[in-house]
């Protein structure tokens, strides 16, 4: 069957940009935070990107206020049971991915598909959570999510064909390019790009460059909008941590272990451009 209402958990950086771009293709979209105080913040994102594409001549008002009246905001899990598909874009946490997904399992009616935006955890390790493995798979969203044309869908083990067509059919509507990936660490696009910022971050941790020259060089020689510190920073050093240790742990390959300079910065609070600083300045 065809999706009409979503459910997202979660409302930060990815949770939001997934609201926004749902809610633009015309779906009703119902997003989960923990408490008050969070939601208000992560539907303060959704809104002020609205009012950019506004400003920006992207978005009439019309269309920004019929846009923003199909969100609505909950702290209670129980109100994404009407949802056909429900995202989950909660912490890279299995615990506790597995514990919204059983929930989710126990919450909502047989048909709804349960998908997870994760980066670099196990999607078949989630449905085994649920009773309905054929009905999860992961739904990988790239950041900034309204802008990124790309869609990468995992396939798990236990996912069935009509949730993989459903799913590709839900990302063409997004105006998303699709692309299948099986579920292995990293899938397709961090397989090869967490080996690509880890190389760039040891470059540069070894004294062969400046960030600057590292970050001028992909970008002009090699036609990237942003060098890889740049990007490492956008994604987060948090982020682009624990997906290559979660990498390394599956495959032992000194490729994805991470450089003893990344794993400082976390430990010092510098994580990108969230935190106002990483191998940048954003104060
Ligand atoms: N939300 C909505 N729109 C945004 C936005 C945001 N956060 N940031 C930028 N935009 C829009 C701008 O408004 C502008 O739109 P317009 O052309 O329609 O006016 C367009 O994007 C271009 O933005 P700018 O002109 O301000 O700036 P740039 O040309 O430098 O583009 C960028 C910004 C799109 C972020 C570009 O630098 C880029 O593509 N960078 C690479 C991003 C990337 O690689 N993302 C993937 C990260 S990996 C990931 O997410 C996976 C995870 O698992 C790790």
């Amino acid at each position: 069957m065809g999706i009409q209402t979503i459910g997202v958990v979660g409302c930060g950086l990815m949770g939001a940009g997934i609201v926004e771009t749902c809610a633009r293709a015309g779906y009703r979209v119902t997003v989960r935070e923990l408490d008050d105080a969070i939601l208000a913040a992560g539907l303060a994102r959704v809104h002020n990107s609205l009012d950019r594409a506004v400003q920006r001549g992207k978005l009439d008002a019309d269309t920004r206020s019929a846009t923003a009246g199909r969100i609505s905001g909950t702290t209670r899990l129980e109100d994404l049971s009407g949802a056909d598909l429900v995202i989950e874009a909660a912490a890279e946490n299995m615990a506790l991915k597995q514990e919204i997904f059983s929930q989710l399992d126990r919450l909502c009616p047989p048909h709804t598909i349960l998908a997870s935006n994760t980066s670099s955890l196990s999607v078949t390790a989630m449905g085994a959570a649920t009773r309905r493995p054929a009905q999860v798979i992961g739904l990988h969203f790239f950041n900034p999510v309204p802008v990124m044309p790309l869609l990468e869908i995992v396939r798990a083990l236990l996912t069935s064909d009509e949730t993989l067509a459903v799913s590709q059919a839900f990302g063409a509507a997004l105006g998303k390019t699709t692309i299948v990936a099986k579920d292995t660490p990293g899938f397709i696009v961090n397989l090869l790009l967490v080996p690509f910022l880890l190389d760039s971050i040891r470059a540069f941790e070894s004294g062969k460059a400046t960030r600057e020259d590292i970050d001028t060089g992909v970008r002009l020689g090699l036609g990237h909008p942003m060098g890889p510190l740049t990007l490492a920073d956008f994604v987060g050093l948090d982020t682009t941590l624990f997906v290559s240790d979660a990498m390394y742990e599956e495959f032992k390959d000194p490729r994805y272990a991470a450089p003893p300079l990344l794993r400082r910065m976390v430990t010092a609070g510098r994580l990108g451009r969230k935190s106002g600083g990483g191998f940048y300045d954003y104060s």
